[in-house]
C-alpha cells in the first residue's frame, strides 16, 4: 500500500513538473494557421494535393509546409530533393502529403496521427524503379516546437522531429489554415500481413525511416541546441 503510493508519487512527480507552459517564451502566437518553409512555394490545401486521383501539383521549388486548425486537425506537404556527390545525376525527389489528428502533448511533444490515406512519390533516375507512388500512414512525433519572431519573416515555427533534429523554420502564411477537408478523401486498403506482402512491408519501412528524418539538413540560419529542459537559440 505504502510502496504503491510512493511510487506512484515518484511516478508523477517528474510528469507534472515537466508540463510545458504555452507563454510567449515558448510560442509569441498560437500553433493554428498554416506555416510554410523557405520561399513558401510549398503550401498545404489544394494546390498540393489531389487525393481523390493520388495526385500531384509540383510546386516550384521544394519544402514543406504544416497547417494546424483549433480543433485538432493538420495537414502536411512535403517537396524535397536529394542528391549525393559521388552520382551527382540520381537526384531523388519525394513528394509527401498526409493529414490526420494531432495532440499537444503535456511534455511539449506534438504526436501527429494520420487518417491513412496519406501517399507520397518517389523519383529516382538511378534506381530500378525510378518513378512509384505508395501509401504513407506514419504517426509523426515532434518532441518539442516553439514559435518567435523574426525580424524578417515575422512568426516562424520550430518543429523538432522525433530524434530532436530541427525541421527548417516554416513562416505563418495565415492565422486560417489552407487545408484540404479534414477527413478520409480516398479509399485505402490497410496492408495485410500475409508471406507475399513481406518484402513490400519491408521497402516501405526503410522508405518510411528516411521519411522520418526530413529536411534535417537543409537547416539554415538559426542553430537551435536543445538542453535539459530549455532551449538555447543560437543565430548563426
Ligand atoms: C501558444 O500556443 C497555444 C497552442 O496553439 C495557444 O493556445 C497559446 O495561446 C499560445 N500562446 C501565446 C502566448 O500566444
Ligand atoms: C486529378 O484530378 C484533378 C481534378 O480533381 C485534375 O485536375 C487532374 O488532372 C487529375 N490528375 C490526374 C493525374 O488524373
Ligand atoms: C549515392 O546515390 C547512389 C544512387 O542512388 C547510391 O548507389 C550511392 O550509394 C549513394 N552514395 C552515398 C554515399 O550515399
Ligand atoms: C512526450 O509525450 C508523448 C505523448 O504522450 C510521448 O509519446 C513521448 O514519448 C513523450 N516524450 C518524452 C521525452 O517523454
Ligand atoms: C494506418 O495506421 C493505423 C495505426 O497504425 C492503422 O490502424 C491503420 O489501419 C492504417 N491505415 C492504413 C490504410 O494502412
Amino acid at each position: 500500500m505504502i510502496i504503491a503510493s510512493l511510487l506512484s508519487l515518484l511516478l508523477a512527480v517528474p510528469a507534472f513538473s515537466q508540463d510545458i507552459v504555452y507563454d510567449a517564451g515558448h510560442n509569441v502566437t498560437a500553433i493554428y494557421g498554416t506555416w510554410s518553409s523557405g520561399s513558401q512555394n510549398v503550401v498545404t490545401g489544394s494546390g498540393f494535393a489531389q487525393p481523390a486521383n493520388e495526385s500531384f501539383i509540383y510546386p516550384k521549388t521544394t519544402g514543406l509546409s504544416y497547417s494546424f486548425t483549433t480543433d485538432g486537425y493538420y495537414e502536411i506537404s512535403r517537396y524535397r530533393m536529394t542528391g549525393n556527390g559521388t552520382t551527382p545525376n540520381c537526384i531523388t525527389g519525394v513528394m509527401n502529403w498526409c493529414h490526420g489528428t494531432y495532440a499537444l502533448n503535456p511534455n511539449g511533444s506534438i504526436t501527429m496521427t494520420p487518417f491513412g490515406d496519406g501517399y507520397q512519390q518517389i523519383q529516382d533516375p538511378c534506381a530500378a524503379i525510378s518513378n512509384f507512388m505508395e501509401n504513407y500512414n506514419d504517426t509523426e512525433l515532434y518532441v518539442l516546437w516553439n514559435i518567435y519572431q523574426d525580424a524578417v519573416k515575422g512568426y516562424t515555427l520550430q518543429l523538432y522531429q522525433f530524434d530532436g533534429s530541427p525541421l527548417p523554420p516554416q513562416y505563418l502564411m495565415s492565422t486560417s489554415p489552407n487545408m484540404l477537408p479534414t477527413q478520409p478523401l480516398r479509399n485505402v486498403t490497410p496492408p495485410t500481413t500475409s508471406a507475399g506482402n513481406t518484402q513490400n512491408a519491408l521497402v516501405l519501412t526503410a522508405a518510411n525511416a528516411g521519411e522520418r528524418r526530413w529536411g534535417a539538413a537543409s537547416l539554415t540560419g538559426v542553430l537551435t541546441v536543445i538542453s535539459g529542459l530549455g532551449i538555447a537559440s543560437l543565430l548563426l
